[in-house]
């Protein structure tokens, strides 16, 4: 696992080379995909999302002519090619990257499936079958839109939740408390798929209907971004 200081500087890297932003151009941080947290050098607990809704808000706000850094966990689909990506791992190895951008960002869309817990403990080498039960004890992650409110100068925030089904009260309840401007609220059916079936809430209010492809939706959160980020 790398440390979080080798991540920040990777991001700083990356970054120095964006040019200045150009009138009406907004800088968009996008996490997207699962995070991997390892347990020993072969096994890890993740989770089954693929990135998909990350990447179609990246091209989303390329197309419209925006600067765009996608941060982005283990996952085989492969990222829109014309976006600037930095590779992670774990949900420690994201928030480094996150808190190292997130100066530079204008918007940040907060996609990725972070894992809420990770292995307390990680063994070098294999764990091997030596006793009928393995018992993993596990500690919470760091949070990192919690990480992010700390902050003095946030960026318009759009998160995500995820859940069987859609619940708008616990969706809402959860934009309120993680400072976020608007909430996609997703079901598991939408895994890895092209459609979205997003419930969006913006104050409690549904501002945008599900049944859409996840490109629609995209474009959606990239206009509506662009509109609150002006008023800021
Ligand atoms: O509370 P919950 O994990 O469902 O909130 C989901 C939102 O919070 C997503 O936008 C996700 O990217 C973000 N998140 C985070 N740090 C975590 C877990 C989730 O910022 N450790």
């Amino acid at each position: 696992m790398r440390s979080a200081e080798e991540v920040r500087q990777e991001v700083c890297a990356v970054l120095a080379a964006y040019p200045p932003p150009a009138a009406g151009q907004l800088r968009f941080l996008i996490t997207a995909g699962p995070t991997y947290e390892d347990l020993d050098a072969v096994r890890y607990l993740g989770n089954r999302s693929t990135g998909r809704m990350g990447f179609a808000v990246a091209e989303a706000a390329l197309k419209a002519g925006h600067q765009v850094l996608l941060v982005v966990g283990p996952t085989p689909v492969p990222p829109p090619e014309e976006a600037v990506t930095v590779k992670v791992r774990s949900a420690q190895e994201m928030a480094a990257a996150v808190l190292a951008a997130l100066a530079w960002s204008q918007v940040l869309v907060m996609s990725a499936a972070v894992a809420d817990y990770r292995p307390e403990k990680y063994t070098d080498g294999k764990i091997h079958k030596t006793k009928d039960e393995l018992v993993i004890r596990c500690v919470r992650t760091p949070d990192i839109l919690a990480s992010v409110n700390r902050q003095k100068n946030k960026p318009v925030i759009i998160g995500f939740s995820l859940e069987p089904e859609v619940d708008q009260e616990m969706a809402e309840a959860k934009r309120a408390t993680k400072g976020m401007d608007i909430i996609a609220a997703n079901t598991t059916a939408s895994f890895g798929e092209s459609f979205s079936d997003a419930v969006v809430l913006e104050d409690g209010r549904e501002v945008f209907t599900p049944g859409n492809t996840k490109e629609e939706l995209a474009r959606y959160l990239v206009a509506r971004a662009e509109e609150l980020a002006k008023k800021r």
